[in-house]
């Protein structure tokens, strides 16, 4: 694993857990794991139970006995670690989204395919497909519950930048993480709407904004889990304004248009005050309509339009049954499961796969369709929210 921080204690704890809950053909040996500082990721070994520690993720890609690289570093070094780790042919899991540009995501997409011929495995870690609710909510939609899908409503709301003197973290450089909201949560209601609903975006008119051009330097460029934690993403003490720009987005709002017919709304922000990780989403259909939210993410609000008409209404389905996807190998019913999980069940779909040569989802070609809509939203905000196509992905990849 490259990576030992918001995300990288995120993926550990899966690997730590995905074998003892699932009854998989291979185990994960936490083997290695990469940071920039000695001492910081000495530790951070120690503490997330991996065997050994680098400052060179070129250790990671040179070791003969590892099979699997799990990036979880910013966007700036995806494409870097993650081509070098397909080229020693070892299978990799990529952190969302898949690449800071297009050409980047191209060329991660293209190794892909290459490296699929010889049977090594490649995946985005758009982790929220894989909350159960959020699965049975696309098994809904293929079964023909909700009929022909006309609306997809879907909000991914923060507020950590609220502050205008919150630091200017990685996530605030375009240089290191591409884009701002767009990228970092609008990347994942459009990966999450695609999947549920079976249907790509193939147009957008966008709007984005940001809102506070100038913020105080940080000490390290690192996001999150640094504000969460006191960590790296101090101020810096000392003379001088020390600040500089923004040169990212704080919102990305946009409409788009749906390949099966549907008309979208997609709305990212990190300025919706007292929103701390609200992700919504909601889809119309002709027989009926199902909501997702994930601060309630062991339920699924289902509107069954079949129904006699004095029987009609928002249902509540508590998705802990052990016939509900994922869930056989957690606890008895109504015993809830939380956010880590979504990682574990991503561990447990991604080594099924390598173990018996399937191909896992989401591939390097999905993610870059979700940077091609992502592009096609920059494009449109740039020229005054006219009406942009989404490129084709033009890959020789098979999906
Ligand atoms: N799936 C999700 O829900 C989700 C949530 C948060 C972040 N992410 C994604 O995960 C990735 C990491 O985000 P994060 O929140 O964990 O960031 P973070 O700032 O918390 O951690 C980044 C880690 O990468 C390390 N790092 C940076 N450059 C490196 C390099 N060149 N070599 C080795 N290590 C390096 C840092 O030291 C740190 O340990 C991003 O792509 C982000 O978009 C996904």
């Amino acid at each position: 694993m490259v990576g030992y921080a918001f995300m990288g204690a995120a993926h550990s704890q899966a690997w730590r857990t995905v074998n003892r809950v699932y009854d998989l053909p291979a185990r994960a040996r936490m083997a290695l794991i990469c940071g920039r500082d000695s001492g910081k990721v000495a530790e951070a070994a120690d503490r997330l139970g991996w065997e050994a520690y680098t400052t060179d993720w070129r250790d990671l890609v040179n070791r003969d006995d590892i099979d699997v690289v799990d990036v979880c570093t910013p966007g700036d070094s995806h494409a870097e670690i993650a081509l070098a780790a397909l080229a020693a042919g070892k299978h990799v899991l990529c952190e969302k989204p898949l690449a800071n540009t297009v050409q980047e995501a191209r060329e991660m997409a293209a190794a892909a395919a290459t490296a699929q011929a010889s049977g090594v495995r490649s995946m985005c870690g758009f982790n929220y497909r894989r909350v159960p609710a959020v699965t049975m909510m696309r098994q809904l939609v293929a079964d023909g519950r909700l009929g022909v899908i006309r609306h997809v409503r879907a909000v991914y709301l923060q507020d950590w930048i609220v502050d205008p003197q919150f630091p200017l973290v990685w996530r605030l450089q375009k240089d290191r993480a591409g884009s701002g909201a767009l990228g970092d949560i609008g990347a994942h209601i459009v990966d999450l709407t695609q999947y549920v609903t079976g249907q790509r975006i193939t147009g957008v008119s966008a709007v984005t904004e940001t809102f506070v051009k100038e913020r105080p330097l940080s000490a390290e460029s690192s996001g999150l889990a640094a504000s969460a934690n006191g960590g790296d993403g101090q101020v810096v003490d000392g003379a001088g304004p020390a600040t500089g720009p923004v040169t990212v987005d704080d919102a990305a709002l946009f409409v788009a248009r749906l390949d099966g017919g549907a008309l979208a709304t997609y709305e990212a922000s990190r300025f919706a005050t007292g929103r701390k990780n609200a992700l919504r989403v909601e889809i119309n259909g002709s027989l009926g309509s199902v909501v997702f939210d994930l601060e309630r993410l062991n339920e699924l609000e289902f509107y069954d339009a079949t129904r006699p008409t004095a029987e009609q209404g928002f249902s509540r389905i508590l998705v802990t049954e052990g016939e509900h996807p994922y869930m056989s190998a957690w606890w008895p019913p109504g015993h809830i499961i939380g956010y880590e999980h979504s990682f574990t069940h991503q561990m447990r779909d991604f080594i099924e796969a390598i173990a018996t040569g399937a191909d896992p989802a989401p591939s390097f070609a999905d993610a870059l369709q979700v940077q091609l809509v992502l592009d096609a939203v920059a494009r449109s905000a740039e020229l005054g929210s006219s009406w942009t196509e989404v490129e084709p992905a033009l890959t020789a990849v098979a999906v």
